[in-house]
């Protein structure tokens, strides 16, 4: 077996279509010599149909974040399929349609909840479900959007990811003695069912072409896959806390 992630065995959380950034990770995961477990959400009959789509079909195992028993579940569903994980990608995210698009004032809190829940508290969880299977050199490697600034139409999504970013640096601290990395891609925008999801989403699709150094396609989960085969892979051995930005260079550059 050759490749990047050559005899890694990774659990990749977030495929619901073939745009879905961790369809283009499992993929090109494959690709490079790793062996992929996935995880559903909800439609599980439409993610196993998008699974047949790589180039190796993959298990889909039904995870639901925000559900203790699955995730209480979780290692021993994985361990049908594979003896351990030398990597784990949380490509999660949602938000109830009042925490997008400028509602920031009037969300209520069992929205706001809702939003952390899956989007900020879940990479610790997932991490944890894991933990069992996994040994020193393991990465965990979840996807943000810039965090660091107030977006337009982001909102509690953007709190989410703010939180997120620290939660994978809070996770470095507390799994770096077992040898476990934890670092994030900040992706620009790409047209997923996420993104289409966030009223006046192509306010970002506007900057981005007007703004990033390098050009960006937003239809090219490829670049931000990449990164995350990246950071899983042994050339990554010392990096921890770090946030990777995937974003044509948009974030270096001011307005
Ligand atoms: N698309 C973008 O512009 C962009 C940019 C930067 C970061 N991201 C992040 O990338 C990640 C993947 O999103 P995407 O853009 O590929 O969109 P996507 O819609 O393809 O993926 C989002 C996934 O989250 C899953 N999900 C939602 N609630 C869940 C739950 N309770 N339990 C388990 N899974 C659940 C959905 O099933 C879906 O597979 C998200 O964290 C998103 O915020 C996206």
């Amino acid at each position: 077996m050759s490749g990047l992630l050559a005899g890694k065995r990774l659990l990749v959380t977030g495929v619901i279509t073939d745009a879905s950034i961790a369809f283009s990770v499992a993929k090109l995961a494959q690709e490079n010599g790793a062996q992929v477990v996935l995880t559903g959400y909800g439609r599980l009959s439409l993610v196993e149909r998008i699974a047949r789509r790589l180039p190796e079909p993959a298990p889909v195992i039904e995870l639901d974040v925000a559900n203790a028993e699955h995730l209480a579940g979780l290692a021993d569903k994985v361990r049908e399929h594979v003896d351990g994980l030398d990597g784990v990608v949380h490509s999660i995210g949602f938000a109830p349609q009042s925490c997008l698009g400028g509602g920031f004032l009037d969300a209520p809190w069992e929205d706001v909840a809702t939003a952390l829940h899956v989007s900020t508290y879940s990479y610790k969880s997932l991490a944890m479900a894991a933990l069992p299977l996994m040994q020193p050199g393991g990465a965990v490697v979840g996807l943000t959007f810039d965090a660091t600034k107030a977006w337009p139409v982001y909102d509690w999504m953007g709190v989410a990811k703010a939180g997120l970013e620290s939660a994978s640096r809070y996770l470095a601290m507390h799994l770096g003695k077992q040898g476990i990395r934890s670092n994030l891609v900040a992706a620009g925008p790409l047209r997923t069912i996420a993104a289409k999801s966030i009223p006046g989403f192509e306010q970002f699709e506007d900057a981005w072409a007007e703004r990033a150094p390098l050009g960006w396609s937003l239809t090219d989960q490829e670049p931000a896959a990449r990164a995350c085969l990246a950071l899983m892979s042994d050339w990554f051995p010392a990096t921890t806390g770090e946030i990777v930005h995937v974003d044509g260079g948009y974030h270096a550059i001011g307005a």
